[in-house]
Formats: C-alpha cells, structure tokens, sequence
C-alpha cells in the first residue's frame, strides 16, 4: 500500500500545516523576524500547559512542542490529532485542495471491492443526509417538525451546524432518489436507509415523518442517523441506523466530530446519553460533550475519548435507567486509565430539562463540584446501609470488580481508604478480602479487544518508519544541522559525510536528505516536514527548530558540520585501531607486521586528525 511521493508531495504543498492546527489551538507570531514561527498552547491532550510551548515553523511546516517533546508534520497531527490512518489523512488533505485521487495512486486496501463499498455507503448517507435536512429547510415553520424543534429551543444556528432533517411522511421518496441516481438499494438497506419489501419487489424507505439526526464520524463522514418519532403515538421513539461496516454504535460518539475541540481546550468531556441532550448542552455553550449512541458505554468509547482527555464527566439521567447506565460505565472508564466523576441529575430529570429549569450556569457549577464517579457509586450502594457484618462483605463484594479494574494505584489507595470510612473497616481488611477474589476474565477480554483493534488497523504506518535511535549523537546533530542550513547540507553533500556516518541508519537517513535535497533543490524548506514523515522517534529530527541548533546562523552551521564530520572520522579510526589490537591481541592471527603498521598509520591520522581540530576528543 502506498501513495507515490510526488503525489504526498503534491498533496502536502497544497494544504497548510497552520489551518489545521489553529483550529485546535491559538498560534501567535513568536517575535523575532520572519514571522514564520509560531507559537501556542500545546493543543495535545496529554500535555497541560499554561504558557505556550508549542512552535509550529509555517515555513517549513513542521509543529514541535518544547514541553512534551512532540513534534511532525501534516500527517503525523492528523493521525496523532485527529486519529486518523495515513491513508485516512492523505485523502482528506487531498479532498481539502482538491485534488483528485487517481486510481493508480490508492493504495491497494484502496480499490479493494471491500473499501469502495463502504465509500459507497457513505455516499449514500451523505445523500440521505442532504436531501433530509433540505426537506426540513423548504418546510412550513407551521409543520409539525419545526413545532417539535421550536418546543425544544433549538435555534437555527444549531439546526444548521446539526445539520438537522426531516424524513417525510412517505415510503419511498427516499428509494425513488436513490434510484434515480443510480446508486445500489442493496447498499442502501445495508445502512439501513431503506428495506426490501416482503412482498412484491423493490424497497421501501425506513425513516418516515422522523426528525432526522445525522451521526458524523470523526472523519468528518455521515455514517448513520436517528431520527425521533414527533408524536407520542408513533413508535419506536427513536430509530437509529443499525449497525454495518460503517457504523458502529459501540465505537462512535454522537457530536464528537464538533466536540473534539472543545473538549482539548477544556480538558474534560461530558458524556450524556441522547442526542437532544447533547445538542442542549451545545446550544447552551457547553461545548465538550458527547453522546452515547442508545447503548452502553464500551471499552472502545473509553479509549477514542483517552485520545482527547482523561477527565471524563457522566451525565445521566436521573431515573433507574440512568443510574443503572452511570455505574455500569465506571469500571470501563477506570480501566482505561481515566478519571470518571460523575452527576446524576435529581427528580428523575435529564439533562435537557434540567437545563430549561436551573439554566447552564447551575448546571455547569454542578459540573465542576460532581464527585468521582467511584464516590458517587459508592454512595449509592451505602443507601439503607445499617452497619452489618454481612452488608459489609455484600457492600465489598459488588465493588470489588470496580476496584481490579483501576489502573492507577494511588486512586485505588484513596478509594479504599473511602470504603474503610464509610463502612467502618479497616483499608487493610478492605484490600486483603478484595485482592482475594481475583477477576478472571478482565486480561482475556483486554487482549481480545487488542486483537480486534490491530485487525482493523488502528495502528498504520505510511511503511516502515527508520528507527533513527539506532544512530549516534554526533551522526543525529550532522542530520539536524544539514535540515537547518541549507548551506550546511551543501558542505555535507560535497564532503560526501554520508562515507563517514557511524551507523547505516546515520547513513540511510543522511542519504534520504542528499537524495531529496538533488531532486528539488528549492525546496530545502520541505526536508524536514518529509523527515517526520519517514523516522522514528521524530523528535530527533526536530532538535534543529529548539535553541542554541536554531538560532543559528550559516558560519556556525558550516563550523559544526566540520566539527561533526572530524568527530565521526575520529571515531570510524578508534573502531578501526579497536579491530586491529584485538587482532593483534590474538595469537594465531598472521602478517603481524603487517597489522602493526595499520595501527602505526591509524594512530598517524588520529594525531592529524587533532591538530586540525585543534583540541584533544
Ligand atoms: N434511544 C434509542 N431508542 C429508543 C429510545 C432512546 O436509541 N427507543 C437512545 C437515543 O439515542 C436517545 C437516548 O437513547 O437520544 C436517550 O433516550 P431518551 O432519554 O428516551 O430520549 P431523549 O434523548 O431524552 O429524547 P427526548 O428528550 O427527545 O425524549
Ligand atoms: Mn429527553
């Protein structure tokens, strides 16, 4: 599988690093000249910051974070950002410029039947998801579906950014458009859009006079719907897409696509379990949520939101329902390393309710005050506690699949010593009868899950990358000083260093940036955004953007290069002088005289080699 470079090049030039990144992040000019340079908050969700030390060089599109030690290009921001594959990131920077992908360009997966189909899937949401919310736009504000929105607040502006529709009361508008463009029913009735009739032949749409939610994956495609009933009678109440190769409950979140940002920037995410929920918390300016899909939290849930955030914030309704779902989702939340708090709302009333009544500013202070999610539970199953014995061990026993499933041993500490308290035990007696009961399916079910997860190929690499750990200190400054200067590389280019690298992966690279550097030469800017993309760890060839290598000027830069060079001359004759003595130091090795003279002339050019530096190594 690979996209020619030309086309990654061509692909790259046209799409600027900064676009993408101020919309995670504010970037401001980092005094000095050029402009080129900026800076800002490190929009990583791992790393926290309140003074910016994240640099993104606009000039040679590049991103480097003084803190965390981050850095890439394009690419790497949209996988590590945005979760993206690399062919993922490539196809959407390429549909960004618009630049068309030619055939022969896809990568094999690419024109796979299997790949196409799922494209053609989502071509026909996106259909779908178009003609539902033109329906909804050309509608009479007096039809019943803009009642229904009015009765909930929702303003145009959310309508819109929603993306909200309406599928008519009709059975095969839907059908006689797909027809009409001649896209696959078959297809079709896959994502659920339409259904075969039992009798006779031809299909019939599936959401009829239904307020229609378009579900957007973080690829920024259409992969499913729900759409909510408008009158009491009708059911079910919701109807959502079913499950295919496109849409997978147990993996998305509802509004996650318009959420990420907010979420990085706040450090936290709600979670809420219905679509009208989530957009009421939107609309009243609490931006970082997500919602559920109509299931269950899953482990895979915890993991995409890991990418964003640790600090993850349940918010369920306040009926059974709810609670049942808020405790259920503790241990998944815990065992992916996550802080879960929780706020179960009172009098049974969800979370869009409780905003028409209290407002977003109560709402968002009984965010920020919500206990750990474990507290909450905790409390919860104390209800009616009388301080027996054997509700003791009963209490215990519920928690104890909770407590093996938290990662971080300074939480499991507190929250044990909360149970000793409330239940008037020892943390010590708590622990010994929990570590007693082993779970024993919890490392079987992790590693099945890991199973599924490489299959799908999460974990894509463009091809295989150079692990560029593998090179010397010396060999690793040469590379950078050669990405800083352009002159600097020339030096390297007529001295030919690339002889003198210490290591072949020192030299495989070096060579990667002769090799570029001779097809384009004005595009010197361009190397290091191409190294990131081809090496491992690419921190390493990023040291050139931080201080004393950046501000350097060309006559430092060429000075180093020599001194680098003599450097690894110096250590090519103190491996070779190495080899020699063990030879020598062998007693049936021959030509003894022979061998002492090499060492005689390799000591020679050592000494040389000195002077001309003019100090000892
Ligand atoms: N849900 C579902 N199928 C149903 C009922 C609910 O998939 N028959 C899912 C939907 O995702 C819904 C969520 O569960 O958004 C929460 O359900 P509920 O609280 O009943 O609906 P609300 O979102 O509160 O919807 P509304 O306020 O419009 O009644
Ligand atoms: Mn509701």
């Amino acid at each position: 599988m690979s996209f020619s470079q030309d086309f990654i090049d061509k692909v790259l030039e046209a799409n600027d690093l900064v676009d993408y990144i101020s919309q995670d992040t504010q970037l401001k000019s980092s005094g000095g000249g050029g402009g080129s340079q900026l800076m800002g908050i490190c929009p990583f969700p791992d790393h926290i910051e309140n003074t910016p030390s994240f640099s993104v060089s606009s000039s040679k599109q590049v991103y480097h974070c003084f803190g965390c030690q981050k850095s890439g290009n394009i690419i790497t921001y949209l996988r590590e950002m945005r979760g993206l594959s690399f062919p993922e990131a490539i196809e959407q920077l390429a549909n960004k410029a618009g630049i068309p992908i030619p055939k022969d360009e896809m990568p094999r997966r690419e024109v796979d039947k299997e790949v196409s189909r799922k494209k053609e899937m989502v071509a026909l949401n996106e259909m779908a998801r178009v003609a539902f919310h033109k329906n909804l736009m050309e509608l009479p504000k007096s039809h019943a579906v803009w009642q229904y929105l009015q009765k909930r607040e929702f303003s145009e502006e959310i309508i819109a950014e929603f993306e909200l529709g309406y599928a008519p009361d009709d059975w095969e508008q839907l059908s006689k458009k797909i027809m009409g463009r001649s896209k696959s029913l078959e297809l079709a009735s896959q994502v659920g859009l339409v259904r075969k009739r039992n009798k006779g032949t031809g299909f019939y749409d599936l959401f009829r006079n239904r307020l229609m939610f378009p579900i957007v994956s973080h690829k920024d495609e259409c992969v499913g719907f729900g759409g909510r009933v408008l009158s009491k009678e009708d059911q079910p109440k919701y109807l959502n897409s079913p499950d295919s190769d496109v849409f997978h409950k147990g993996r998305l979140f509802y509004g996650l696509d318009k959420a990420a940002k907010y979420i990085r920037s706040a450090d936290k995410v709600v979670i809420v379990e219905g679509y009208t929920d989530l957009i009421a918390l939107y609309q009243a300016g609490i931006r970082c949520v997500v919602a559920t899909l109509g299931t269950a939290l899953t482990a895979q849930h915890a993991k995409l939101l890991k990418r964003y955030t640790r600090n993850v914030y349940v918010l369920f309704d306040g009926d059974g329902a709810g609670r049942r779902a808020a405790e259920r989702s503790l241990p998944i939340l815990l065992t992916e390393g996550l802080f879960p708090k929780g706020l179960i709302l009172p009098d049974k009333v969800d979370p869009d309710e409780f905003l028409k009544a209290e407002g977003p500013e109560e709402l968002r202070r009984l965010l920020s005050t919500s206990p750990d999610l474990f507290e909450l539970i905790l409390i919860e199953n104390l209800k009616g506690f009388g301080g027996h014995a054997s509700e003791k061990v009963q209490i215990l026993e519920k928690l104890t699949p909770v407590l093996h499933s938290i990662t971080d041993k300074r939480l499991l500490g507190l929250y044990l010593q909360s149970i000793a308290g409330r239940l008037n035990v020892t943390p010590e007696w708590a622990w010994k009868s929990i570590k007693n009961s082993k779970p024993k399916e919890p490392q079987q079910q992790a590693t099945a899950r890991q199973k599924t997860e490489d299959n799908q190929g999460v974990r894509e690499l463009p091809e295989s990358l150079i692990d560029l750990s593998k090179a010397t200190k010396i060999e690793i400054e040469l590379i950078n000083v050669c990405l800083l200067n352009e002159s600097a590389l020339q030096m390297v280019i007529d001295y030919e260093a690339g002889a003198e690298m210490a290591t072949a992966t020192g030299a495989q690279v070096l060579g990667l940036i002769v090799e570029r550097y001779g097809q384009m030469p004005s595009k010197f800017d361009t190397l290091t955004a191409y190294l990131q993309s081809r090496v491992e760890p690419r921190e390493l060839v990023a040291k050139h953007l931080k201080k004393p290598l950046s501000e350097m000027e060309s006559e430092g830069a060429k000075k180093l290069v020599n001194e680098c060079v003599k450097r690894l001359k110096a250590a090519k004759l103190r491996q070779k002088q190495r080899e020699y003595a063990n030879k020598l130091a062998d007693p049936s090795s021959k030509n003894m005289a022979e061998q002492l003279e090499q060492i005689m002339n390799i000591h020679k050019s050592r000494h040389s080699l000195n002077r001309e530096n003019g100090s000892e190594e």
